[in-house]
């Protein structure tokens, strides 16, 4: 082999092993048929539990919805959220937007003992969050996706991220922005995520401060919410995110914000005469557009910074490393 066909080639195989990095970099590895052959069943175990969770209280949909975009957020949809802490091991459980706050967690535990029972050691915690998260949407009449899969599981989590990595109800719009841009998420996919939020409720804390103190407000929606919402005291006490429709999943949260009644400042701060009010407008006019993007969106959050091949591992118990 003369030298310079040694150069080319040394060069084609350099080549070849950026691309394939480039190529394992991120989430190429995820796939909706990763579990074809190894757990063919899954995506029915999943599907059948979350119908009987919902048909007892339909909140649960909304409550593992939100579950997997606080898992996703912090440090990547790695299950890292389900960790409970121990003497020794400070998890995301108690950091401040998940206490009192997060639910849901048995059902993921029921899930999993359903999917181990038919696939043992296979499935990750971290797949069956973002399967579970897709089947609460389709149960309360939001749109489907083919979920991406092949996650697998932390074994570390992350306190501190939680408290600085997922957004505070009282953001403004430029900093809900630049959090979703900090986890390559553009200002449409965050406008369409937060549709999220035409499911579920929300605790008096996190909106006592708009409902006294906002003028970009209707009033008689505000004067409703203190009803149940004091200004000193009931804390705890629950309103839904969507006045309309709190159990059905559809495009009414942008009419509401259309309205001025969106429950979160956060909400508000997409139609506050800012960069996403054309698009909140449009959402509002057309449950199409919202279900597509919202479904689009979905999966690419789902990709955010996922373990896969040999890293992290298959928990057997979603509540601990194994
Ligand atoms: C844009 C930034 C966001 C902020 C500031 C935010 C904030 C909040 C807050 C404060 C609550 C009420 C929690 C409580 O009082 O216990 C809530 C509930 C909820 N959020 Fe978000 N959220 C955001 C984005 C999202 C996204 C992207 C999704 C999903 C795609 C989502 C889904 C939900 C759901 C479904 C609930 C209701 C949960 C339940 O009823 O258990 N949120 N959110
Ligand atoms: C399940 O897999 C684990 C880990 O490979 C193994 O230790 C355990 O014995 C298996 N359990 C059953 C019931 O097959
Ligand atoms: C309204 O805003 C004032 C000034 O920021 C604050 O002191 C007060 O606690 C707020 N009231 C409520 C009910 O949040």
């Amino acid at each position: 082999m003369s030298s310079e066909t040694m150069a080319s080639t040394t060069q084609f195989f350099v080549t070849l092993s950026v691309l394939a990095l480039l190529a394992c970099s991120s989430y190429a590895q995820l796939s909706p048929n990763f579990y074809a052959t190894s757990c063919p069943n899954v995506q029915v175990i999943v599907r059948n539990a979350m119908r009987q969770a919902v048909n007892r209280e339909l909140r649960i949909g909304a409550s593992i919805l939100r579950l997997f975009f606080h898992d996703c957020f912090v440090n990547g949809c790695d299950a890292s959220i389900l960790l409970d802490d121990t003497p020794t091991f400070t998890g995301e459980k108690n950091a401040l937007p998940n206490q009192n706050s997060a639910r849901g967690f048995g059902l993921i535990d029921t899930i999993k003992t359903n999917v181990e029972a038919a696939c043992n050691a296979t499935v990750s915690c971290a797949d069956i969050l973002a399967l579970a998260a897709r089947d609460g949407v389709v149960l309360l009449g939001g749109p489907s996706w083919a979920v991406p899969l092949g996650r697998r599981d932390a074994r570390t989590a992350s306190q501190s991220a939680a408290n600085s990595q997922i957004p505070s109800p009282f953001a403004s719009l430029s900093t809900l922005i630049s959090m979703f841009a900090a986890k390559g998420l553009n200002a449409r996919d965050m406008t369409a995520l937060s549709g999220g939020h035409t499911i579920g409720q929300a605790r008096c804390s996190t909106f006592r401060n708009r409902i006294y103190n906002e003028t970009n407000i209707d009033p008689n929606f505000a004067a409703r919410r203190r009803n149940g919402c004091p200004a000193t005291g009931g804390d705890t006490n629950l309103a839904p995110l969507d006045i309309q429709t709190p159990n059905r999943f559809g495009n009414n949260y942008y009419q509401n914000l259309v309205a001025r009644r969106g429950l979160l400042h956060s909400d508000q701060e997409l139609f506050n005469g800012g960069s996403q009010d054309a698009l909140v407008r449009s959402y509002s006019a057309n449950d199409g557009a919202f279900s597509r993007d919202f479904a689009a969106a979905m999966v690419r959050m789902s990709n955010i910074s996922p373990l896969t091949g040999t890293n992290g591992e298959i928990r057997r118990d979603c509540k601990r490393v194994n």
